[in-house]
């Protein structure tokens, strides 16, 4: 009061202060909220497009409430730290009705924008779209399994039903429809998915982080849960409520070779790739290996290039760059001539040292496949030792 002139200009300080305060703590915010998701997973879906909007807000809002309080922490130890030989008290506060309605009223209003826009989300990502794939989701200790239909005209007419493996089971009903189960689920970029999800014996969750989306599973209850993949890959599902001992078993599981195991999101590009990719029969066999080496080593080797040079009247090869497959089984005239022990070895080392021995007549262009990752042609071991088994049956 005595010092009006001193105040004034303490006055005007101080707001600037408060403004620059105030400009930090609103950045600090918008910035934590814009760096913390790149944690997060692939946004796989429209979904999660949504979820991630209404997150980065509460990131954000959280993100300046925290640089709020601690900022006003830092400052009040700074500035009204105890200074030397200052023994005395604290000025006696006895309550502040301006500042107790503002605490009261800001608070009440943040909470009431979270909870409708949060709402809003919620009934967004839960209603039902057109064109909708149902989709049965069962939960068990401790697998998935998805069960679901296309129409039958949709399959394509090259697909030879009894070829797919058992672990993918098709019934053909009569409405037309192929009814199919398997661990992982397969769809398209732009598929509505629909999932109603029933447990068979305790309480379970379907979480699919790519997609954002998570339900719980209530023994004897259906409960549902939808998504529209947005861009294509592979994504994990997992159970998210802890079920018992084999509960890490019911999330999809890549194995050391790099194949996908258990329960998995597959979004293919478009429908046609869909149709393409998971009803045929390679694919499905190479995603789901038959015991038979045989038939493994048949499914295999059409993965690698060898019909582009040689002829195989199995699998309908025609080229004669390359000496011919078609008997390759019984040539134990070649046995004597490379030293090997057997047809099996013979094959193995034309695979893996083709170098060593050359056909007469034909010039050294078979490529060297390889048993590591890190090397050109790579083919690994287990594969090498199913093609070799069906090229001896030959
Ligand atoms: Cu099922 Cu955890």
């Amino acid at each position: 009061m005595d010092q009006p002139k001193t105040a004034n200009g303490r006055g005007g300080t101080s707001l600037i202060w408060i403004i620059v305060a105030g400009l930090a703590i609103i950045v600090g915010g918008v910035a934590i909220a814009l760096l913390t998701p790149y944690v997060l997973p692939t946004v796989g879906s429209a979904e999660a497009q949504q979820v991630d909007d209404l997150f980065r807000f509460m990131l954000a809002l959280g993100g300046m409430i925290f640089l709020l309080v601690q900022g006003a922490i830092l400052f009040s130890v700074i500035r009204f730290r105890v200074r030397k030989n200052d023994y005395s008290d604290g000025p006696p506060i006895q309550g502040n009705t301006t500042l107790e309605f503002i605490w009261t009223v800001i608070p009440a209003i943040i909470v009431v924008v979270i909870t409708i826009y949060a709402y809003t989300v919620y009934t967004n990502i839960r209603a039902e779209k057109p064109n909708e794939q149902e989709v049965a989701g069962l939960g068990q200790r401790f697998a998935w399994t998805f069960t679901y239909a296309v129409p039958a005209e949709a399959v394509p007419a090259t697909v030879d039903q009894s070829r797919i493996p058992d672990e993918v089971q098709t019934v053909l009903d009569t409405e037309g429809q192929v009814t199919f189960s398997s661990p992982q689920l397969h769809t398209w970029v732009g598929q509505p998915m629909h999932v109603l999800l029933e447990s068979e014996d305790v309480n379970h969750a379907f979480w699919i982080p790519g997609m954002r989306v998570k339900q719980d599973l209530l023994p004897g209850r259906v409960t549902d849960i939808r998504f529209t993949p947005i861009e294509a890959g592979v994504y994990r599902i997992v159970c998210a409520e802890l079920c018992g001992g084999g509960h890490g078993d019911m999330a999809g599981q890549v194995t050391a070779k790099g194949e996908l195991i258990g329960a998995w999101l597959v979004v293919h590009q478009d429908e046609e790739t869909y149709l393409r990719e998971f009803w045929s029969p390679e694919a499905a066999s190479v995603l789901n290996p038959p015991e038979d080496p045989v038939e493994r080593g048949r499914a295999l080797i059409q993965n690698y290039p060898c019909s582009g040079c040689h002829r195989l009247s199995d699998l309908g090869w025609t080229s004669v760059t390359g000496p011919s497959l078609d008997g390759i089984g019984s040539r134990t005239q070649r046995l004597s001539a490379t030293g090997a022990a057997s047809i099996e070895d013979y094959v193995h080392t034309s695979l893996r040292e083709p170098a060593q021995y050359v056909v007469p007549g034909y010039s050294p262009l078979m490529p060297q496949f390889n048993d590591s990752p890190d090397e050109a042609n790579y083919m690994p071991e287990d594969q090498l030792e199913a093609i070799v088994a069906y090229l001896s049956t030959q």
